[in-house]
């Protein structure tokens, strides 16, 4: 069975196809930031409007890629939600037409369960029960997951998520559009200077909050001369403060559920420190710890196709109802 999977959630259009039994066969990705960087985020307008010239074009690429015809495509999937919904409408109007046009089924998948699923793309894949930690732009949980589409919610961030606070610090700091990247390398030039707090690890609970570290960028900004080399210590503790508080919550997670397996996914499971910090973390407690490949850290089609091709293979199906919801709990 190979499965089409098309991702069209925010500012990245990706296509991948995979195959029930061969794996991944080709993916592909046109990422907008250039189209965003001047306007200091993503404008939703421009970014639909990408989709819609793109989205196509790489579907060709794709196909040809994996040296395959659109009469060898078995099935469609495509985030659904959540994400912006003139972007997530491109993405769902075109896997839904193309499969009416060859009479193959569509499902629509849950951008986070793309996320969380990722890591089953690597050569060694986790097993089945784990804890999950998903960190992106716009989602920061922790869920105990015993299966595909069996998710227990354990915690989740009470505001900013870890992506966004790498964001709107990044911002601070003077970095461009996307902040999270350029910060985490700013802050390998910085050193121990200022003492960050890690939010709410100080009670029980599975909880985040990151959006008192702003306060705390800001207070130190005003501190110093801001100079290159004050931002990047600033960038340092900030890039701590969000690491060791992921690491104190995974570790709180995995005492309680009993379980042996972490999986870290999401955008910013790039991140290497928090890599860093989560993997010794892991070794320590005698745990197994799991991430996507970098690439699929972030958006992309591959964990799409995956997430569906999954829902597809269990048998699942779906009217032909373009679905498509901007806000949509996993
Ligand atoms: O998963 P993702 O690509 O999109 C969403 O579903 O949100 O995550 C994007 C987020 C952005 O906030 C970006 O700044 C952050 O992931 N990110 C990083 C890194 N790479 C991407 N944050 C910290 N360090 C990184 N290396
Ligand atoms: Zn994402």
């Amino acid at each position: 069975m190979f499965v089409l999977g098309i991702e069209t959630s925010c500012d990245e259009t990706a296509v991948a196809v995979y195959h029930a039994n061969r794996g991944l066969i080709a993916h592909t990705l046109f990422s907008q930031i250039a189209t965003h960087a001047e306007y200091g985020g993503v404008v939703p307008e421009l970014a639909s409007r990408d989709h819609i010239r793109k989205l196509v074009p790489l579907i060709k690429t794709v196909l040809a890629a994996a040296d395959l015809q659109a009469k060898h495509i078995n099935g469609i999937a495509y985030t659904a939600g959540p994400g912006l919904m003139g972007s997530l409408l491109v993405g769902a109007a075109t896997a839904r037409s193309l499969a009416w046009a060859w009479q193959i089924p569509a499902i629509a998948v849950h951008h986070m369960e793309g996320h969380l699923l990722a890591p089953m793309l690597e050569d060694t894949p986790p097993a089945f029960p784990f804890v999950a930690l998903l960190i992106s732009g716009g989602h920061t949980m922790l869920i105990e997951v015993q299966g595909i589409g069996n998710y227990r919610l354990l915690g989740e961030s009470l505001d900013d998520a870890a992506g966004e606070a790498f964001d709107k610090t990044a911002k601070m700091l003077g970095l461009d559009y996307p902040g999270g990247p350029k910060l985490a390398e700013l802050a390998n030039q910085g050193h121990p200077r200022f003492k960050f707090p890690r939010p709410m690890t100080d009670r029980p609970g599975l909880d985040f909050s990151f959006s008192g570290l702003k306060t705390f960028t800001l207070n130190a900004l005003n501190e110093t001369g801001q100079s290159p080399q004050d931002k990047a210590d600033i960038a340092f503790a900030f890039q701590q403060a969000v690491a060791e508080t992921l690491t104190i919550k995974c570790r709180r997670a995995i005492q309680l559920t009993g379980l042996k397996t972490l999986v870290v996914a999401g955008g910013v499971s790039a991140n290497r420190e928090i890599r860093r910090q989560l993997s010794a973390m892991a070794d320590s407690a005698n745990i197994k710890i799991y991430f996507p490949r970098p690439d699929f850290c972030t958006d992309n089609g591959a964990m799409i196709a995956y997430a569906g091709g999954q829902r597809l293979i269990a048998g699942q199906t779906q009217n032909l109802e373009i679905f498509a919801r901007p806000r949509w709990p996993m």
